[in-house]
């Protein structure tokens, strides 16, 4: 006899500890399938909702008053030296629970920014994906432009801008690869489509169209229909070490909040203001 939940078939006479394997793997997927498809239906929402579809329930939106009255409650909020963590990844934690609860859209997106070994800036966009004591994690191809500059020049800046909450996070650091194994735990986290997506992506590379990687992503998809997708050597993450973290809240007149936390020593860090 079996119990059927959601394409799981868990057996009765399995013993508990298979079971419980079963049930981790299923929550891990389960969550990851979650949080990407949680971010396509809020940008449904956000598309559908929209002033040009539908003028009267934008306009009556609860979202919209939402947003409008932090906005207010937001510039009248203040930012003192006095009262930031003593550490700038606490801090963050603090600034981004808040963004999360205010509903800000993607509020892990991040501006990235590397340098060419000519000193040449490229920015772009990627998703953080964590944030610890040792820093800011997020992942890509260590191939495409951005990796090949990486590890050129390991240094790089990292900007997030919360408009509705009127606030900027700058980071400055040094980047280093995940280990494998942390690669490896993260990509089979992913939904399989993602998973293959970054198998027959050569990002950064000029291709033919888009015909052919579609048709390689088929291929693919058929290939690993029952087996696991490996990851791509080539393919993992990154951690961001910060060196210097500005946090930016937007004031009334321009006379905005800017609070600077530099690397004194491995352990502490000294906290300035600058005018804005
Ligand atoms: C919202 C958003 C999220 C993105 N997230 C990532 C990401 O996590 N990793 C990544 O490699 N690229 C991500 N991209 C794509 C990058 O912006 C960029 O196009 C790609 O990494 C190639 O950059 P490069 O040619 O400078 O290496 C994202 C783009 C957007 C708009």
């Amino acid at each position: 006899m079996g119990i059927r939940a959601i394409g799981f078939e868990l057996s009765l006479s399995q013993n508990v500890q298979e079971i419980m394997a079963d049930c981790s793997r299923f929550t891990t997927k389960y969550i990851g399938e979650m949080v990407d498809y949680s971010a396509h239906l809020l940008s449904l929402h956000r598309k559908t909702l929209s002033q040009n579809y539908c003028p009267y329930y934008y306009r009556m939106s609860v979202k919209k008053e939402v947003v409008e009255s932090l906005r207010q409650e937001y510039s009248s909020v203040s930012l003192s030296e006095k009262d930031v963590a003593k550490d700038p990844v606490k801090q963050f934690g603090k600034w981004f629970k808040e963004a999360m609860d205010a509903g800000v859209n993607e509020a892990n997106a991040m501006t990235l920014a590397t340098t060419s070994i000519d000193r040449k800036p490229s920015a772009r966009i990627v998703l953080m994906k964590g944030y610890e004591e040792r820093g800011f994690i997020f992942y890509s191809n260590y191939l495409s432009a951005k990796g090949k500059e990486m590890a050129k020049n390991p240094v790089v800046a990292l900007v997030f801008f919360w408009p509705e909450l009127e606030r900027q996070i700058r980071i400055e650091g040094t980047v280093e690869k995940l280990t494998k194994e942390e690669s490896e735990k993260y990509f089979h986290s992913r939904p399989k489509g993602s998973q293959i997506g970054a198998v027959v992506s050569p990002q950064s590379q000029v291709i033919e169209g888009r015909a052919g990687l579609e048709k390689s992503w088929e291929e693919n998809e058929t290939r690993y229909a029952n087996r696991d997708v490996p990851k791509p050597a080539y393919w993992g993450g990154y951690v961001v070490r910060p060196q210097v973290v500005e946090f930016w809240q937007g004031r009334p007149s321009r006379l905005h909040d800017r609070i600077v936390y530099k690397k004194a020593d491995k352990q502490s860090w000294k906290i300035v203001r600058l005018a804005p």
